[in-house]
């Protein structure tokens, strides 16, 4: 896919029952394939942003349009199809389900999409692995997970652990965007650089839209673009 990915117009946000918006932004695109840092004191509206391109919330009609749809305009059920298969999300406190396994977790991504199971088949026709099962496990290892973690189930694992079996989630049936919010906050430099290696192929070789928010501000020169919400944001952060 080419061409963009995220473009927004006009956008204005306000949570119901705040007396002021959080978001007012006239113009911000990504492109499909880019690769871009947000950055953002806390509580500046990041994590909301990003719940509106992911269709967890919704916007009003024309003002987000994120691979060619019109966000305001889709139904619950259409924005939730959209996620299920073309969006990976890495939220910011995971969401695993916390009784099955690490592997398990990592199915559950193509459980809810056929697009992303079809996606899995494909890539196991050109690859020598043998299963869908399979092919969760090779993404958690080179996540730097280990055969025993795989198979525990994600509340015995570590912070850290728990952010990569959640990455792993995302990036699994290559979705044409992946949302990460925070995803190395808990993680040492060791495995945040590998992270980051991983994250980075798989979006390379699947021409992964990334929009990655962080407060780490090291990890800027990874990436092609970083650009903080106030530069985007008309709403200032004193008024919030
Ligand atoms: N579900 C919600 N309902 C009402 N208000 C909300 C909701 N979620 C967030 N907010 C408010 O929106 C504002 C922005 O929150 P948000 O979580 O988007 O910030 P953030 O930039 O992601 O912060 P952090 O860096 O701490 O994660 C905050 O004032 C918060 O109270
Ligand atoms: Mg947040």
């Amino acid at each position: 896919m080419t061409g963009t990915c995220i473009e927004l117009k006009n956008l204005e946000f306000q949570w119901p029952g705040a007396t002021r918006p959080l978001l007012s932004i006239p113009q911000f695109t990504v492109q499909q394939g880019e690769r871009l840092l947000l950055r953002g004191a806390s509580g500046s509206g990041k994590s909301t942003l990003l719940s509106l391109i992911a269709g967890i919330h919704t916007p009003k009609a024309h003002q987000l349009q994120v691979l060619g749809h019109d966000m305001g305009q889709l139904s619950q059920r259409q924005r939730d199809n959209l996620r299920a298969n073309e969006i990976g999300y890495i939220f910011q406190q995971f969401n695993l389900l916390p009784y099955l396994s690490a592997q398990a977790n990592v199915l559950l991504a193509e459980h809810f999409s056929t697009a992303r199971r079809q996606r899995i088949e494909q890539s196991l026709r050109a690859s020598k692995l043998s299963s869908h099962k399979e092919q969760a496990r090779q993404l958690l290892l080179q996540l730097g997970l280990s055969d025993s973690d795989i198979t525990r189930p994600a509340h015995q694992l570590s912070v850290g652990q728990q952010q990569r079996v959640a990455a792993a989630r995302a990036l699994f049936g290559a979705p044409a965007l992946i949302i990460a919010d925070e995803p190395t906050s808990a993680l040492d430099s060791e495995h945040r650089d590998s992270f980051i290696q991983v994250l980075f192929a798989a979006c390379q070789q699947h021409n992964t839209t990334l929009l990655f928010v962080t407060h780490d501000a090291s990890l800027a020169h990874h990436f092609e673009r970083s650009i903080e919400l106030t530069e985007l944001n008309q709403v200032s952060q004193e008024s919030l």
